[in-house]
């Protein structure tokens, strides 16, 4: 969950703090970098945001090499000694770590019996050790021992006194390298090489080596390994932010966003998804993690609705140990905007070795996970930085759409008609800002506020919830509206807010009914529907009710939650919370 930085040539310590922003959705916990200076490494470690760090770093002409990282902590709190770079007792080495070093402990106890040290929590710390313990002169072969004795997920970013490179190597976290006229920079995630270099080249598990400003060694168990550069052909889309904060700019993206999904599978990107035919599957399994998994909550209705096949929605984390029976009859659908989380690709790789078709719906489309599947579905939601995910959230529920839509008419031999897509892209608005901002002040400080519905609305109601709970610190409950009385009504009183969707049709009698046996034991309601014709009288007891069009399709998911999400993003700012990056948060889950 952290960022990595690598950078090789001038202004060292300014390059690495500029692309250490760009991975702060990583992580933002702490930060530090090393460089190399004529006396040995100048280390510079701060707690908190990026912009900490650049207070305190010091600007040098001299340095050539430098690393740098931006935080997410798992073992050791968030301080300036368990930032990284970790350093060797030595003073010969110096690292940048992210993932999981799974047998720290058992490595750490040995090397202390041999007399080593340690000063921080991390088990980062003790790669660093190993490299002291290894290094017998050979660079390679020292960090060749070293990475064979750990378990567990990393991307490591290594200084050497004295050389002018960096060493790296890589196992189930990402890892990418750009070399360019006599610079080099190397990164946890590509967008790093945006303005830098047109191509760079992808480390795979198992490898390992170094990198300078003219070229790039890169090892396995086997001995030399090729490389062949990949086109930095990634649309980064608009990174820039003029709004206050990504979030808003995010949720007012969304209609572009949707556009460009519209457009990219009309204009008949989707042949080897037309490929698979659902007749030949026995279920459909739909795995993703937070938002991404409420995506898949709407995605199994779709299918349901279309296809005469089992559908099953299941959160990546629990799919493993929840013995899932599957085989080459299983077609699973894995959703993640990021496409590198940990649980998510354990999902898939376990959906492989049982030989099951595996899509992938993703946002980032040179991930780990978009590589991996046998189809992989772009959501083309274009960069999300705010860890809210609100655009990737409606271009993965369009997508899952789009793919149940494709999937149908290819059944038949026909061509998907996206006109209905279409109509409902052409009025999307957001709504009406005063009221949300209303909505927002009212909700900002209750403590008890429930999310209620049925059918795709109570998939709606658990997305809407995720968003407050994260972006505003609000607790806050989702329930099928019908289950109130089973149990959770006992809760209900006047300190309680009833947030009710009640977009479906078919059952809106009901929903209404489940609302109503909150209001008589003091709930306060705020209401999303789309029909004009509610029970006066029922109005009349809502403390607000938010009007949404009626789509008759299950773009309806859509319509209902961007409301909900510009109240989440007021309701965070007006709390003085910053909505991009709320508290013990990543944007991207890269361990378990
Ligand atoms: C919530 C949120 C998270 C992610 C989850 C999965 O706003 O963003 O719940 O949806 O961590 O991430 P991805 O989609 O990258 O697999």
């Amino acid at each position: 969950m952290c960022g990595i930085v690598g950078y090789i040539g001038k202004n060292v310590e300014s390059v690495v703090i500029d692309k250490l922003k760009k991975l702060e959705y990583r992580g933002y916990d702490s930060a530090g970098i090393a460089v190399n200076s004529p006396t040995g490494f100048a280390v510079f470690k701060a707690k908190g945001e990026i912009k900490n760090l650049e207070k305190i770093v010091k600007k040098t002409d001299t340095a050539s090499v430098g690393i740098g990282h931006t935080r997410w902590a798992t073992h050791g709190k968030p301080d300036e000694i368990n930032a990284h770079p970790h350093v060797s007792a030595d003073n010969r080495w110096t690292l940048v770590h992210n993932g999981i070093i799974e047998n720290y402990s058992e490595i750490k106890e040995k090397l202390v019996g041999q007399g080593m040290t340690f000063y921080s929590q991390t088990d980062s710390e003790t790669v660093v050790k190993l490299l002291q313990y290894y290094d017998k002169g050979d660079r390679f072969d020292t960090i060749s021992k070293t990475i064979s004795a750990l378990k567990g997920s990393f991307a490591l970013a290594i200084l050497r006194a004295e050389d002018n490179k960096i060493y790296f190597a890589k196992n189930k976290s990402p890892l990418y390298i750009a070399i360019k006229d006599g610079e080099a920079l190397l990164a946890s995630d590509v967008i790093c090489f945006k303005g830098f270099a047109e191509e760079y080249y992808v480390i795979e598990d198992g490898e390992y080596g170094s990198v300078d400003g003219n070229a790039l060694i890169v090892k396995n168990e086997f001995g030399l390994v090729g490389k062949a550069p990949v086109e930095l052909d990634y649309d980064f889309g608009d990174v820039e932010n003029v709004y206050d904060h990504y979030m808003i700019k995010e949720i007012y993206d969304t209609k572009n966003a949707l556009l460009n999904n519209y457009e990219y599978y009309s204009n008949g990107n989707y042949k080897k998804l037309a490929d698979l035919d659902v007749s030949c599957f026995d279920k459909v399994v739909f795995v993703g993690c937070g938002t991404a998994f409420n995506a898949c909550l709407v995605g199994a209705k779709f299918f349901k609705e279309k296809f005469d096949v089992d559908c099953f929605t299941e959160v990546a984390s629990e799919f493993r140990y929840s013995r899932p029976k599957l085989n080459e009859r299983s077609l699973v659908i894995l959703v993640s905007q990021s496409g590198e989380t940990a649980d998510t690709l354990a999902a898939h790789e376990l959906a492989k070795l049982n030989k099951a078709v595996t899509v992938a719906v993703v946002n980032v489309e040179y991930s780990t996970l978009a590589k991996a599947a046998d189809v992989c579905l772009p959501i083309k939601a274009g960069v999300e930085i705010a860890v809210a995910s609100t655009k990737a959230y409606s271009c993965q529920v369009l997508t899952l759409y789009m793919a149940a839509s494709i999937l149908e008419a290819s059944s038949r031999r026909e061509k998907p008609n996206f006109d209905q897509v279409k109509a409902f892209l052409d009025g999307l608005s957001f709504g009406d800002t005063e009221l949300f901002k209303r909505v927002s002040e009212t909700i900002r400080y209750q403590q008890k506020i429930f999310m209620i519905g049925r059918g795709a609305d109570y998939c709606t109601a658990n997305e809407a919830s995720l968003k407050i709970k994260e972006t505003c610190y609000l607790n806050s409950d989702t329930y099928f509206a019908g289950e109130l009385k089973h149990g959770f009504l006992a809760l209900i009183d006047e300190m309680t807010y009833v947030v009710v969707f009640a977009t479906e049709k078919e059952v809106l009698a009901k929903t209404i009914s489940n609302a109503e046996e909150a209001y008589s034991r003091g709930a306060r309601l705020i209401v999303f529907t789309c029909f004009d014709d509610i029970d006066k009288s029922f109005e009349n007891k809502c403390e607000f009710i938010i009007k949404v069009r009626d789509i008759g399709s299950g773009l309806q998911a859509i319509e209902n939650i961007i409301p909900w999400q510009l109240i989440a993003y007021y309701t965070s700012v007006s709390k003085g919370i910053n909505p991009d990056k709320p508290r013990n948060l990543a944007k991207s889950v890269t361990v378990e």
